[in-house]
């Protein structure tokens, strides 16, 4: 028997595993500019999960989460066909066993600087998801507070900034809070854990879905695809801070002219490397533990 196939996004596959459980596997592939790239980052799916793994364990106070195991011994029998000549042994360190949840309709994201689609939108209109902020501020500046700032989740396009108050006509009140209330907390304990590291967590979108009656944190959590991490020696108001992991490809296809439609050009050696030793040090220096110590290290 094999493991039917549910979703396949631009960097990760899930899979029905039965008993009500996902699999979730992570792979290598990178997009830039919402492309993805022909060239997979070695060890990058490794990183994702691995980085997931550490934030959820930090985090378990906070709430419950979707992950049951990333042990490769526990994943299911059938899982070894996906490895293929490898078996599960392809899969080890980048799939994880996750409770099925019901999903909300909503990207939690919680923004601690103004950037992005935040500072586009601020600067356009002095509002953050629709909710005034003080005159003056700059670009990738500190917020005052850490905000929780939805969006809907876009089955295509883009996602759309929505409000508070039209999230909680999207989900209710009462979830809606608890929904702020936990993604705020998470981004607090996460963003105080890595600045002690010397990184600064701009910001991060959560998946939340009810398990059990109660709300869990799912998806991945906390990674550099989900987040905006900078190195702190390189953040200042009034610039926009590179990426810590992305960045080496964003510069390198910036100087090819490259219109950002695909296919996009091929990632030249050097690059790659450069861009997985950015995801490897970004998960070891945020989370004090070595890569080598992850499932699936190569020996
Ligand atoms: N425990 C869970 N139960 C049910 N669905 C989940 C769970 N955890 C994550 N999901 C959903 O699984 C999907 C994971 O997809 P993935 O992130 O790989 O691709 P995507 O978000 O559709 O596209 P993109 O490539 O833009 O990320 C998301 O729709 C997410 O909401
Ligand atoms: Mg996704």
């Amino acid at each position: 028997m094999s493991l039917e196939l549910v979703h396949a996004g631009k960097v990760r596959e899930l899979y029905d595993a039965g008993d009500d459980m996902f699999l979730m596997v992570a792979s290598d592939r990178i997009s830039a500019f919402d492309v993805v790239l022909a060239e997979p980052i070695p060890d990058k799916g490794r990183v994702l999960t691995a980085m997931t793994v550490h934030w959820l364990a930090l985090l378990a106070d906070i709430a419950p989460s979707h992950l049951v195991s990333a042990d490769p011994a526990d994943l299911p029998a059938e899982a070894s066909a996906l490895g293929g000549a490898a078996g599960t042994g392809a899969l080890a360190g980048r799939a994880m066993l996750v409770r099925k949840a019901s999903m909300l309709p909503l990207e939690c994201i919680v923004r601690g600087y103004l950037v992005g689609s935040g500072w586009a939108e601020y600067r356009a209109s002095g509002t953050l998801h629709g909710t005034s902020l003080p005159k003056g501020l700059e670009q990738a500046e500190r917020l005052p507070e850490p905000l929780f700032t939805p969006s809907t989740k876009a089955t295509e396009g883009h996602d759309e900034n929505i409000s508070f108050e039209a999230a909680v006509d999207l989900v209710g009140k009462e979830t809606a809070e608890e929904a702020r209330d936990i993604c705020v907390g998470a981004y607090r304990r996460a963003a105080a854990a890595a600045e002690s590291q010397g990184i600064i967590v701009a910001d991060t979108k959560f998946e939340l879905g009810v398990i059990d009656g109660r709300l869990a944190l799912c998806d991945e959590v906390l990674t550099p695809d989900s987040s905006r991490f900078w190195p702190a020696d390189r953040w200042a108001p009034g610039t926009n801070p590179p990426s810590f992991d992305k960045q080496p490809v964003r510069d390198w296809l910036d100087g090819t002219g490259w219109d950002k439609k695909p296919p996009p050009p091929a990632l030249p050696a050097e690059v790659v490397t450069a861009t997985r030793e950015r995801y490897v040090t970004a998960y070891e220096r945020i989370s004090g533990k070595s890569l080598s110590d992850w499932y699936g290290a190569t020996p």
